[in-house]
């Protein structure tokens, strides 16, 4: 689902990309080791950070990357300008996403899973894109979280089978 604009907010500022880049991705980073030459995908890569982090951080050779948000890739498409043919981004939904079986090296998920209310549809999406030992770097919130008064009154998440992360 759409962010609301209280988390459109939060997501397009400078405080959430140096969160992204200096906390989550290294320790994916460390969990999950670097990927040279890596063919890659982002779903729901928001404004195009994540974009930036993976080519940094993880020394791929190539992103794909889609939001369900064209005003999120519009600015993601602008801030990767520079990159040329080794990033393709795209509108989609991550609970069908239009790739071959078996076809990157590894999928990048920057919390967005807790947004799709078919999730368990998005994860089968993830394992059937992923060649056989893939990796799979993912930055979830949980429940607990969404469901904190302070942030059901902010924010907007699907309300059925949320993600427990049990
Ligand atoms: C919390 S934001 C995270 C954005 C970015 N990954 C980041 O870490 O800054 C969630 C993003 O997921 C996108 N999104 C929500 N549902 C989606 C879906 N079904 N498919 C693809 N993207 C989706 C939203 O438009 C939003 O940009």
């Amino acid at each position: 689902m759409l962010l609301n604009s209280v988390e459109t907010w939060m997501m397009n500022n400078p405080l959430r990309a140096a969160l992204q880049r200096h906390f989550e991705a290294p320790r994916l980073l460390r969990m999950g080791g670097r990927l040279p030459g890596g063919r890659v995908l982002e779903i729901g890569c928001g404004r195009g950070v994540g974009v930036e982090i993976i080519f940094e951080q993880f020394a791929v050779q190539s992103v794909d990357a889609f939001d369900l948000d064209p005003a999120m890739v519009a600015l993601a498409r602008q801030r990767v300008t520079d990159r040329g043919s080794t990033v393709r981004l795209w509108v989609g939904d991550a609970s069908h996403i239009p790739c071959p079986d078996a076809h990157y090296d590894a999928v990048f998920d920057f919390g967005i899973i807790h947004h799709i209310p078919r999730w368990r549809d998005c994860l089968a999406e993830v394992f059937r894109v992923l060649r056989p030992g893939g990796r799979f770097y993912a930055e979830e919130v949980f429940a607990r979280f969404i469901e904190h008064p302070v942030w059901r009154r902010l924010l907007e998440h699907p309300s059925t089978d949320p993600l427990s992360g049990s």
